[in-house]
């Protein structure tokens, strides 16, 4: 038994995500852990809100709350949405929460004292009539590359080129629209990632299974002029982390706060200590996972993420790891993602473009979409949500292939045989052949799911049902029935045993699902299909089942193309 650490990255607070963001990270993340667990191995699943950083104020002062009753309440409703989704963290946390900020002010402490941290004092843009700085999207005005006139003080919107608030020209505040402004001198914190570069070189060289996405980023940004500069860790803002070392004040540094990418991915190991709060355990039962000279020695650790998130996660954090000089535990594997688009463009959450989290489950059940997304996953290059294929791949592999399958063969059963699995008989050749083909088919399904290959495993799934459904068509039990009942109860035997196989190996994919042909099954038998002979004889005569519902509908043309009409717009 193994144990694995996995975190997805943590969506931000502002708003609800779309199903780019969650095929990009919290949804594959699931997968593995629900595998893993269904495997033996303990697992420790990990997610969070993302609650710092100007978009949260600027969302919350939009929407007329404070900021902390405003993250509050977006934290519930991704709560929800999560669970809605049956994302199966161990816990979601937040990193507005009192652990992450000791660990946030203690990991600044650690670097402090080594020496990775310099003071810079910078030239800010200042608002007497707001009687505050004006960091990144606080202050807007004319692009000096393009003319556009909203831009953003840390980027244009229009051109994507990267700013700084100070280059903006006829600057404004976002927050009054004063342009009364000036220029200050202020401290601010840099992490020397520079000094660290060597460090991070050999760490990122020795990762040689990576997938090819992951590292290349990473190497890009290592070896890039400007990729390994020292970042600006602070911020003047009121809602964050405040700067401190440790306990101690920090002299310079008052009514600043750490920036939200400090201490985001801090909030990784954070969220584990806030499970053990809210399991009532000890700090042993959290630091065994994260501190390798107190049992993390022998986790293995696995991030989930979208591809714009790779440079934190393989240069940034690792270098406030690394230089902490502390033994916390590094990430082993990052899987990375490409994007989703949607319908011949980009989702978009700015211009809420596409469907949404909460727009998605008020029209099918998870399920459904846990199927496309995941076996459309963008592994290997970005991928795109059309309704056309949404619609053919609901039907065709959920509704014609799997359902069929469950429904076909336990009305048959209840027809003929009665609701309990048929004694009597042996099969024939056929369900040798398919016992075979399953042998392989499941190896094979491991091994892309060992390798968080999500596309392949997605492949290998489908290929298992379209086996058994083959199978049930050239058997024919309803023709064998007339003359060798017996004969026919025994390929009905197997196939109800399948649809156990089947429940256990789709659950990471599809647990609704899953869950409910168990139920109709009446077992709770989970056990993986380790002996393939074996797990299709775990049902004995007898047992008694029940018919199940409908496990999948199909999606209708008309329903389709209203949802498409539907979503083509903008969410307002
Ligand atoms: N909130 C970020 C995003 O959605 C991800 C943060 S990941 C972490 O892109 F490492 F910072 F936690
Ligand atoms: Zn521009």
């Amino acid at each position: 038994m193994a144990r694995i650490l996995i975190t997805s990255a943590i969506p931000y607070i502002n708003g609800i995500k779309h199903l780019g963001n969650l095929v990009g990270s919290q949804l594959p993340a699931d997968l593995i852990a629900r595998y893993r667990r269904a495997r033996g191995d303990e697992v420790m699943f990990i997610c969070a809100t993302d609650e710092h950083g100007t978009p949260a104020e600027l969302a919350a002062a939009k929407a007329g709350q404070p900021v902390a009753d405003y993250c509050a309440e977006m934290h519930a409703v991704q709560k929800a949405l999560s669970d809605g989704f049956r994302l199966s963290f161990d816990h979601f946390g937040r990193s507005s929460s009192a652990r992450n900020r000791a660990l946030t002010q203690h990991f600044a402490g650690r670097l402090a004292e080594n020496g990775f941290i310099r003071e810079v004092s910078e030239r800010q843009v200042y608002s007497p009539a707001d009687g505050r700085f004006l960091p990144d999207r606080y202050i807007e005005g004319t692009c000096p590359n393009c003319g556009y006139d909203k831009a953003r003080g840390d980027q244009c919107e229009n051109c994507t080129k990267q700013l700084d608030p100070t280059d903006l020209i006829e600057p404004r505040s976002a927050i009054s629209g004063s342009t009364d402004l000036e220029v200050r001198e202020t401290k601010h914190l840099y992490l020397r990632q520079s000094a660290l570069r060597d460090d991070l070189e050999a760490w990122i060289e020795s990762k040689t299974d990576w997938p090819v996405l992951t590292t290349s980023i990473a190497k890009k940004w290592l070896n890039d002029g400007d990729g390994l500069q020292d970042r600006g860790i602070t911020r003047d803002l009121d809602w964050g982390v405040p700067v401190k070392k440790g306990d101690e004040d920090w002299p310079g540094m008052e009514g600043k706060v750490f920036y939200v990418w400090f201490d985001a991915p801090i909030e990784y190991i954070a969220a584990t200590a806030e499970w053990a709060d809210a399991n009532g355990l000890d700090e042993a039962a959290w630091r065994r996972w994260w501190r390798t000279d107190e049992g993390a020695g022998d986790v293995t650790y696995i991030q989930f993420m979208g591809k714009d998130n790779v440079p934190f996660h393989t240069l940034s954090f690792p270098a406030t790891i690394m230089g902490s000089r502390e033994p916390w535990k590094l990430v082993d594997y990052i899987k990375s993602f490409n994007y989703l688009n949607y319908d011949g463009g980009q989702f978009s959450t700015s211009q809420g473009r596409g469907v949404f989290m909460d727009q998605a489950l008020s029209i099918l059940p998870a399920d459904y979409w846990r199927w496309w997304l995941l076996s459309h996953a963008p592994e290997n290059s970005d991928s795109e949500f059309t309704w056309e294929n949404f619609q053919a791949s609901v039907n065709k592999d959920l509704a014609d292939v799997l359902g069929n399958f469950v429904s076909r063969v336990t009305k048959f059963c209840r027809s003929k045989f009665g609701e309990e699995v048929p004694a009597g008989g042996r099969t024939g050749e056929r369900a040798a052949a398919l016992i075979e083909e399953l042998i392989d088919r499941i190896r094979a399904y491991e091994g892309h799911m060992d390798a968080m290959e999500v596309r392949k495993a997605a492949g290998e799934l489908r290929a298992i049902w379209v086996a058994g459904n083959e199978y049930l068509q050239s058997a024919a039990p309803w023709s064998v029935v007339k003359e060798d009942p017996e004969r026919a109860a025994a390929m009905v035997r197997l196939a109800l045993n399948l649809i156990r196989v089947y429940a256990v190996l789709s659950e990471p994919f599809i647990p609704d699902a899953a869950a409910a042909m168990l139920a109709a099954l009446g077992t709770d038998d989970r056990s993986w299909p380790e002996d393939v002979p074996a797990a299709l004889a775990a049902l004995p005569p007898g047992h008694a089942f029940a018919t199940p519902d409908v496990l999948f509908r199909k999606i209708a043309d008309e329903e389709r193309e209203e949802w498409q009409a539907r979503f083509a717009g903008v969410r307002t």
